[in-house]
């Protein structure tokens, strides 16, 4: 007997089927297999930055490893101590206070987010999702049930959207509006009054704010991180923090973020943990309380690394014909328009889009750039520049030299 498929069984979900690859995983690990193969390849695709995690993060991680009731759970949503320092990490970085009841302790930003929208959306609730956006918030919408409604931004207003495009896109069936600043991929950051202004607008249509603050720390120029519970507090009931320690502490291979939210919410998705991973690694969070209890200091001296190489990679980009890169005020990503290089001719290729350029450029200069197509905006790249000044200098200058050849 043939074990073959009937024709009608679905062997994959249609709701885990539709969900597609991380793109920018993609690229970093194809970036990694040809660099493994000893290929020189530049990486600009991780949004990771290439720093060691501080030594007194590890020696507490370490600390913690050799002491035997650290092999065994934790409380799922996390532990007291860290939940405790999380609240008082708040208080002090953004001026909301917070009980630590209202902390759930999560394997990274990734999957606080994942968690969020689960806990607050029904089946066809609608979220309203500022475009250019990070890859995975509307797949995590739609594992959720919920819709994701794109609001599209441009260079031509540094990619922040409008309160009148906000206002354009709400429905009656809309429930959550998504905000991130700085954001992932463009780095913009809201200025106080125009995030002042969404968060008065999402209050006075009843609506949920899930915010991500995971970048807070990595603001550059005049730029300045304003959390919207903390300026709204009429929105507390309804809003949602995503933080996490991957970007400010260098420690994106601990997974360790975290949930604020009202307590019933924070119950809610506490108990979804409870049946999906259980707790954070015990020794990560140990690691996690060293770093929210601790100085940024480190975080002082990175953010003065990655703003000498947002001042080189802004400046190296511009340089090249067809290529406008505004100015990013926060995270660690350029997001130049490359539009007007599409449909030309480059080395015997014509990309027609911006996947196809990004192909193109690893062939052809082993670089390593994720296309705008991942972040729901086709006509750019994202450049992540959390890399070694030398290798960012070489990247971009590759690039240079290639789209130097691009003719009609
Ligand atoms: C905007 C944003 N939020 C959340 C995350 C998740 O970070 P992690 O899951 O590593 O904590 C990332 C990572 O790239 C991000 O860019």
């Amino acid at each position: 007997m043939s074990a073959a498929t009937p024709p009608t069984e679905r062997r994959v979900s249609a709701r885990v089927a539709a969900i597609s690859e991380s793109a920018t995983l993609a690229v970093d690990a194809k970036a990694k297999a040809l660099k493994a193969a000893g290929r020189p390849v530049i990486g600009f695709g991780a949004g990771e930055p290439d720093f060691p995690t501080p030594g007194y993060i590890v020696d507490a991680a370490v600390e913690a490893c050799r002491e035997p009731r650290n092999h065994r759970y934790t409380p799922a949503g996390g532990l007291p101590e860290l939940k405790a320092a999380i609240a008082a990490k708040t208080l002090r970085d953004s001026g909301y206070e917070i009980d630590a009841s209202q902390v759930l302790v999560t394997n990274g930003g990734k999957q606080a987010i994942y968690e969020a929208f689960a806990a607050i959306l029904d089946p066809g609730d609608e979220v309203i999702v500022p475009a250019p956006y990070w890859t995975t918030y509307p797949e995590s919408i739609r594992l959720a049930g919920g819709v994701p409604v794109e609001v599209v931004a441009d260079e031509t207003t540094g990619y922040r959207v409008t309160l009148e495009q906000l206002e354009a896109a709400r429905t009656e069936r809309t429930k959550v509006l998504l905000f991130v600043s700085p954001s992932n991929p463009t780095g913009a950051v809201y200025p106080e009054a125009e995030a002042e202004a969404i968060g008065r607008w999402a209050v006075e249509h009843g609506l949920w704010v899930l915010t991500d603050e995971i970048y807070e720390h990595l603001v550059y120029g005049d730029a300045t991180f304003t959390s919207l519970p903390a300026i709204v507090p009429e929105l507390r009931d309804r809003c949602v923090v995503v933080n996490g320690v991957a970007k400010t502490y260098a420690m994106t291979g601990w997974r360790v973020g975290w949930v604020i939210g009202p307590k019933d919410v924070i119950k809610a998705a506490t108990n979804l943990q409870s049946h999906a991973t259980s707790n954070v690694g015990n020794v990560s969070q140990a690691a996690a309380l060293a770093a929210v209890s601790g100085s940024l200091d480190a975080v002082a001296e990175m953010r003065t690394a990655f703003d000498r190489r947002r001042r080189t990679i802004v400046r190296m980009l511009n340089e090249i014909d067809g290529v406008f890169c505004p100015e990013p005020e926060g995270a660690f990503y350029a997001y130049p328009s490359v539009k007007e290089l599409l449909g030309k001719e480059l080395r015997g290729r014509r990309p027609a889009d911006t996947v196809e350029l990004a192909a193109l450029i690893l062939d052809e200069v082993e670089v390593a750039v994720v296309p705008g197509e991942a972040f729901g905006t086709p006509g750019y790249l994202r450049l992540s520049y959390a890399l070694g000044d030398e290798d960012l200098i070489e990247g971009v200058g590759r690039l240079q030299k290639l789209l130097a050849e691009v003719k009609d």
